[in-house]
């Protein structure tokens, strides 16, 4: 049973917090460890039980949120896809408008995650770029983050490893999903930094 002292500091700490378009509850289950009131929100339904919002996340941005991290899908805008681009204007509008529609969300603070993305140069650039070895996992992939009202997250373990494992995967159906699951060290800083 918690002590008297554990339950005030988590009435204290409790926030109301969004993870947008999010299948993993990876963030999900960090925030929620730190007794926060965390909900992730997806299409999908969420692979690790939990509070989950089932459905488009622009039906759900309006419910007195204080935290949103947001994961938005990349398909359209990565970078690493431009020679796509010429083919796929209409869909980067489209991405784009979702983009800056979690960023105009009615939410005290808001992170959006997203890799090298033309999200920096047709809305803005990041405020910051974190890579998994900042967090404990030997492996290279730069995240960008857009940040409202939160400050920009400190590493917690800076390993050795920089393998690129993500750009290896063999291609399979459930590939994306492989590539795009949140790294459990970032999402426990975020939890330990924004919560
Ligand atoms: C790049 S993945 C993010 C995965 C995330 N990092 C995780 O660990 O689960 C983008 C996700 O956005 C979801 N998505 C796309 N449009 C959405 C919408 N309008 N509302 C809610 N989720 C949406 C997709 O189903 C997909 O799971």
């Amino acid at each position: 049973m918690a002590s008297p002292i554990t339950k005030i500091r988590w009435l204290v700490k409790n926030m109301k917090i969004l993870i947008a378009c999010e299948f993993s509850g990876i963030v999900r289950e960090a925030f929620t460890k730190k007794g926060h009131n965390a909900y992730s929100c997806d299409l999908l339904d969420s692979e690790y039980y939990g509070q989950h919002l089932k459905g488009d996340v622009r039906d759900y941005l309006d419910m007195g949120w204080d935290l949103m991290i947001a994961h938005p899908p990349c398909t359209h805008l990565a970078v690493s896809g431009a020679r796509w681009f010429k083919d796929k204007v209409k869909e980067q509008k489209e991405a784009l408008e979702f983009v800056e529609l979690l960023m105009a969300a009615p939410i005290e603070k808001i992170a959006i995650e997203n890799p090298i993305s033309i999200i920096s140069s047709k809305i803005r650039k990041p405020d910051q770029i974190i890579q998994p070895w900042m967090f404990g996992h030997g492996e290279t992939k730069a995240t960008c983050l857009w940040l409202k009202n939160l400050p920009k997250l400190k590493p917690t373990k800076i390993v050795e490893g920089r393998i690129a494992r993500v750009h290896k995967m063999p291609p399979g159906p459930d590939r994306w999903k492989e590539r795009s699951r949140t790294y459990k060290g970032i999402a426990e800083a975020m939890a330990e930094q924004w919560g």
